[in-house]
């Protein structure tokens, strides 16, 4: 079949799918603890309200099967199955404008998908894992547990470096909830104030912290709150004291026995001074 057919044949078949599958998938209350919450800015929802999908009625979505080698969750060669967050981004009924995928983890670590990082590597919510549903999954190398979802990709490529930042993959388990959200609102809480050239350290350290810290940090709503610092403090760390600063983001261990911040060993002096001078614009303005 050429190409352009191809494509007007899926898209009819998803559409088709979507009409099979009504919204009424989306139950107002939950039915078990393996329900997927979701929300944000949904048609037909207000805004902050939460709706539940049972795993079943995700299994009876159109299904993607791939082998994934390249997941440090997974095993080599393990045949990963479920639906393509792109997939549920049409079914969902998100608002236009609602671009981006926030998924929210039960220790409140989140992970966020923009159009273009879907359009690259086509994240999955993952449902099935070499075949089996969620209660017979593995553990989590550290014996946790993967479910009740996780998120994974075919492969994974890096698409963009800033520094020695490298686009990473966002491959979080324990996913309770994925919100649909618009990126203007969600980054629009971590963007430094002011303009900033795209090249300027400040703007260079805004896009790292946007993939990475904010997976744990939080500004106010937005961004995870698993580590319990929020924005402003480590803006005030990095105005008072930037060599802590940066020693916490490469060594952690050297700065605070039992540190559970990830270290960045690879980030290089340029990628740090970045981060501080982009954190930096947080600080109070009495003290900048
Ligand atoms: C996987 C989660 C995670 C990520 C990603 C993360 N942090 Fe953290 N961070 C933590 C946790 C948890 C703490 C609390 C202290 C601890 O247990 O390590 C913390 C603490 C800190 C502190 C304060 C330490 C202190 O002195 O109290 C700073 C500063 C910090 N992080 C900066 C960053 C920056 C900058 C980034 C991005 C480059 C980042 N973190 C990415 C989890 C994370």
């Amino acid at each position: 079949m050429p190409r352009a057919l191809l494509a007007v044949f899926l898209a009819a078949g998803l559409a088709a799918s979507v009409a099979a599958a009504p919204r009424s998938i989306m139950r107002a209350q939950r039915s078990s603890p393996g329900d997927l919450e979701v929300g944000g800015e949904l048609a037909g929802l207000l805004p902050g309200s939460t709706r539940y999908v049972r795993y079943q009625d995700l299994l009876e979505l159109p299904q993607e099967t791939y082998t994934v080698s390249d997941d440090s969750n997974l095993l080599r060669n393990t045949v990963i199955g479920g639906v393509a967050l792109a997939t549920l981004a049409c079914l969902f009924g998100r608002l236009p404008g609602s671009t981006l995928i926030v998924a929210i983890c039960y220790d409140r670590y989140r992970t966020n998908y923009p159009r273009d990082y879907r359009a690259e590597h086509h994240p999955l919510l993952v449902l099935r894992i070499d075949g089996k549903l969620s209660d017979q999954w593995p553990r989590t190398p550290d014996g946790g547990s993967l479910g009740p979802y996780l998120i994974s990709h075919p492969f994974f490529k890096p698409a963009f470096q800033v520094l020695s930042h490298q686009d990473e993959p966002q491959i979080p388990y324990g996913v309770t909830h994925l919100e649909f959200r618009r990126a203007s609102v969600v980054f629009g809480a971590i963007r430094p104030p002011g303009q900033w050239p795209a090249d300027s350290p400040v703007e260079q350290g805004y896009r790292i912290a946007r993939q990475d810290c904010f997976r744990c940090h939080n500004s106010g709503a937005e961004g995870g709150q698993m580590s319990g610092k929020p924005w402003l403090e480590l803006g005030s760390i990095a105005q008072s004291d930037p060599d802590r600063f940066k020693r916490i983001i490469r060594n952690p261990t050297s700065v605070a026995a039992g540190a559970r911040i990830p270290g960045e060993p690879g980030y290089d002096d340029a990628t740090l001074q970045a981060l501080t001078a982009y954190f930096k614009t947080f600080s109070p303005p009495s003290r900048r």
